[in-house]
């Protein structure tokens, strides 16, 4: 694997690969690597020429301090783990290489619903900071193939509307979610739960599934304030549990007018804030 941290020595390789004919796909992270991770890179593998994976702790889209402070980081690690699965360049860039002082990449994007609802709703500021790190990145890298996973489904949401305005020719490939044998998907964060916590934790995937078990018979309101009150009774502090169409993220009222529906939920668990979601219907 060849590590880069500059961005021009990453543009000279990657100008080479595209003169030889070369498909490069690209998984952008943020380190403390997990299987959910491993599944992109090694998804790409199968289908392109030349694996990027980039680790960046972008401060931009943490909208509070305290999370980004206690972000897990192992770069150590995740190299040996990258270098495992037969990732062929990881781009481990300082912060003045993505944002070089000087130069102002704040910008307002338009996101519409996308940014009003759930996550966006949730965390001012989040998606803003998501498209900024995306647009830079993908000017960077200029991938054939985008990898991310379906676990942030708002966020493949935005990041596709994003491709769009810029009218990238990237695919955007969106992934399964990677699982523990209990449920739980996998995440960064789930190093900071606790022992009593981590035990609590799948209960989330648990709601969900009651959620689509119950999806053809009852209304979706109901089955958001059942699930609410499941996960209070769980030890949550659930922050949302909505019922939206899968392409738009707009709340389902008809279930018979929605074709594709996704579960979609955020829950605090002492200082941990977990995001889940499951396809109901498609
Ligand atoms: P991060 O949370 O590190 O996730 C990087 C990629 O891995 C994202 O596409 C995410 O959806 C995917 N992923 C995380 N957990 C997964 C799981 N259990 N199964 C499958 N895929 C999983 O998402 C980000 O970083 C950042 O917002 C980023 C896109 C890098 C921009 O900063």
């Amino acid at each position: 694997m060849i590590l880069l941290k500059k961005v021009s020595h990453l543009r000279e390789h990657l100008v080479r690969l595209r003169q030889e004919g070369k498909k490069i796909g690209f998984v952008p992270t943020m380190g403390a690597l997990h299987k959910g991770h491993a599944a992109l890179v090694q998804q790409a593998n199968e289908e392109v020429d030349c694996t990027v994976c980039s680790i960046f702790v972008n401060p931009a889209q943490f909208n509070d301090p305290s999370d980004l402070a206690h972000y897990p980081r192992m770069p150590e690690r995740d190299v040996q783990l990258l270098v495992k699965i037969g990732c062929d360049i990881l781009f481990l860039p300082e912060q003045e290489e993505i944002y070089p002082p000087g130069q102002t990449f704040e910008k307002n994007y338009e996101l519409g619903h996308l940014d009003q609802t759930m996550e966006g709703a949730h965390r001012p500021g989040h998606f803003q900071g998501v498209a900024r790190v995306m647009e830079r990145l993908l000017n960077i890298v200029e991938p054939h193939r985008l990898y991310m996973g379906e676990k942030d489904f708002q966020q493949c949401a935005v990041v596709q509307f994003l491709l769009q305005q810029m009218n990238s020719q990237t695919e955007l490939v969106r992934c399964m979610t990677v699982r523990e044998a209990d449920g739980l998907a996998l995440s960064s964060r789930n190093l900071l739960l606790s022992e009593e916590e981590r035990h609590i934790a799948p209960g989330i995937y648990q709601v969900l599934r009651h959620a689509r078990k119950n999806y053809p018979s009852h209304p979706p309101q109901e089955i958001e304030k059942e699930a609410m009150r499941q996960l209070t009774e769980a030890g949550f502090a659930p922050e949302y549990f909505q019922i939206v169409d899968g392409h738009t993220l707009v709340p389902v009222s008809d279930r018979k007018k929605t074709r594709f529906a996704v579960a979609c939920t955020a829950a605090r668990l002492g200082r941990v804030r977990l995001i889940d979601n499951l396809v109901l219907s498609k």
